[in-house]
């Protein structure tokens, strides 16, 4: 059987890495790896695949940056002659990027089946670019690989068929719980402030706009008379804070470069508060136990609201303020670990394409 996994920016890495190695470990020996080169610079791509082992890229098609439209058409355009010219019997997607979607339409129309991991995630607002790109790519993917229940219900509510939907749990998770221990080791204990808070920030919608930006470098500036506040700069959000980043205001307001995985996930172990727009960190967050304030209107992943440490604070400064305050005197939410997100999703994901892969074979030698 030959998978082409297809790949592009910084939340693809962790989940293709358990994946792969899974297949590999069924037996699957045909596998590509193709990176759309979305991401590019090296600490928001190649240190993914040296920290988390993921083979190299066979083809890199480096569509960069652009628009949408511009993004995504570079990235179908590119792929189709790679997949017309390899002989692809699935082809694996992952996440909600347009990477991901871009793919998937790809193969839809020269009639490749995908799969779709982290399907069914929906935060109901179509001003998310990503939630175009989860329905897009669901509507056209033959295996749909959920991590958690309202996941399923989501699809089925779109019509999408029970056969091809397979709860296997969350992806992110076996890699993180694989390099937990190296996390440890990279960055001891020790060398973090006893108390912190964490931030990533990376959507458009909180940072393009330099207005409701600088709303929260200041909410962010009071959070760092509470305690150290430590901001690993995404390059979207690099690029609109500029040169200002390297002044802090109190000097206890922390900018850096991107970390790279280990590192990342040993600060955020350590963290009193993680204070995030992104999907991935508010699943991780959930998984350590650590309190995760959401700086969004919404969430695609429910369950680390309903069953984990993630509490939804919208867009206003003050309540953010509020809610440190409460996590700082120890009303933070504690949480479980939602079922199935348990170290093994991609072990489930190899047995249902092989089992998949099984009645394909079958079928194809009843219709000779
Ligand atoms: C993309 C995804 C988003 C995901 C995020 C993860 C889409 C629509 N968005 O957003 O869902 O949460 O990745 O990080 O797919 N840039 C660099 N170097 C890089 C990568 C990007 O400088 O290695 C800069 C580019 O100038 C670009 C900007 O960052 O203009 C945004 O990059 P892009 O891939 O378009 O979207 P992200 O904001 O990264
Ligand atoms: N991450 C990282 N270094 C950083 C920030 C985040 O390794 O400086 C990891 C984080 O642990 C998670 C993933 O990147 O595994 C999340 O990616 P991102 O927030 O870019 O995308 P999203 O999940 O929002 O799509």
């Amino acid at each position: 059987m030959k998978i082409v996994h297809i790949v592009g920016a910084r939340p693809n890495f962790m989940k293709v890495a358990p994946v792969a190695a899974a297949l590999a470990k069924t037996g699957v020996s045909g596998q590509v790896l193709v990176h759309t080169g979305q991401h590019f610079d090296a600490n928001m791509s190649a240190i993914f695949f040296d920290q988390l082992g993921i083979p190299r890229p066979e083809i890199n098609l480096e569509v960069g940056s652009g628009s949408h439209a511009a993004q995504t058409a570079a990235i179908m355009t590119a792929l189709e002659p790679v997949l017309v010219r390899a002989a692809t019997d699935l082809v694996m997607v992952y996440g909600d990027v347009n990477s991901t979607m871009a793919a998937a339409v790809v193969c839809a129309k020269l009639l490749i089946p995908v799969a779709h991991v982290e399907a069914g995630l929906r935060s109901f607002d179509r001003t998310m670019p990503e939630e175009i790109n989860r329905v897009l790519t669901d509507q056209v993917s033959e295996l749909l690989f959920t991590p958690s229940a309202d996941a399923d219900e989501n699809l089925l509510r779109e019509g999408v068929p029970k056969r091809r939907i397979h709860r296997v749990g969350n992806v992110m998770i076996d890699t993180l719980a694989r390099l937990l221990p190296s996390a440890e080791q990279a960055v001891p204990p020790k060398s973090l402030p006893e108390r912190f808070a964490l931030v990533t920030l990376h959507r458009p919608s909180n940072v393009d706009d330099a207005q409701v930006l600088r709303q929260w470098v200041g909410a962010l500036e009071k959070v760092s008379e509470r305690l150290p506040v430590w901001f690993p700069l995404h390059p979207r959000t690099r690029q609109r804070i500029g040169g200002s980043a390297s002044v802090a205001a109190n000097g206890r307001l922390r900018w850096m470069d991107p970390v790279g995985y280990v590192e990342f996930l040993a600060m955020q172990r350590r963290a009193t508060v993680v204070i995030t727009d992104s999907g991935g960190i508010q699943e991780e967050s959930t998984f350590l136990g650590v309190p995760c304030l959401t700086v969004r209107e919404n969430t695609e992943r429910p369950i680390t609201v309903t069953l984990g440490t993630n509490s939804v604070v919208g867009r206003d400064p003050a309540r953010l303020l509020d809610q440190v305050e409460k996590i700082l005197a120890g009303q933070g939410k504690k949480g479980s670990v939602p079922p199935l997100w348990d170290g093994k999703a991609a072990e489930r994901i190899a047995v249902v394409v092989a089992a998949w892969n099984s009645d394909r074979q079958r079928a194809k030698t009843q219709a000779n």
